[in-house]
């Protein structure tokens, strides 16, 4: 397995290794616009033999944070295929694009945005990468579903 940052040329097989696990599917404008405006945030998980996408993170830098907010960033999507979870693929993701906000944007923290019932992901963030609740934000999702706000620390 090859984790290396996302280019143009994955968007369609980062769309596909999304569009059957979770209900946010974005637009391929969207993901270009991660993909453009900040290279070193996204990365992908890739099948060295095949050169296919099973994995991926979307990063970017926090655009509405206020000028006396420290610069941080912000995870707008990861996924892992099915037939590749629990390999660590999502950790390893996450430390990278961590590791790129911190070195190349000197982000204070990383926020991100969690559905209340996705056991998986929050057993991720909080149990294997040491994020936070830092709020709950009411009927965040489309369906009427609550988020968690969470955040990490990168400064320490
Ligand atoms: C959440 C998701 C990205 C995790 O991907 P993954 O590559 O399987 O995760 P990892 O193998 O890196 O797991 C790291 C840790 O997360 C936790 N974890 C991951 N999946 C879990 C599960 N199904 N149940 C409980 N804990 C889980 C564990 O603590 C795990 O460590 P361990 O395997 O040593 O116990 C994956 O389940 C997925 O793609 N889900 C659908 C999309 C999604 O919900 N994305 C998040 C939106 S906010």
């Amino acid at each position: 397995m090859n984790i290396r940052t996302a280019t143009v040329d994955d968007l369609i097989g980062m769309q596909n290794a999304n569009i059957f696990n979770l209900p946010e599917n974005y637009t391929m404008k969207y993901y270009l616009y991660h993909a453009l405006t900040w290279p070193q945030l996204s990365y992908v998980a890739e099948e060295t033999s095949t050169g296919k996408i099973v994995g991926y993170i979307l990063a970017k830098m926090d655009e509405d944070a206020s000028p006396t907010e420290p610069p941080h960033g912000h995870v707008t999507s990861i996924s892992v295929l099915r037939t590749h979870r629990r390999l660590g693929l999502a950790n390893k993701l996450m430390k990278q694009s961590q590791e790129a906000m911190s070195t190349v944007y000197q982000s204070a923290y990383v926020s991100l945005h969690v559905r209340k019932t996705n056991r998986a992901a929050i057993s991720l963030y909080r149990d294997s990468l040491g994020f936070e609740v830092h709020d709950v934000e009411i009927s965040y999702y489309a369906d009427g579903e609550d988020a968690y706000g969470m955040r990490l620390d990168l400064t320490k």
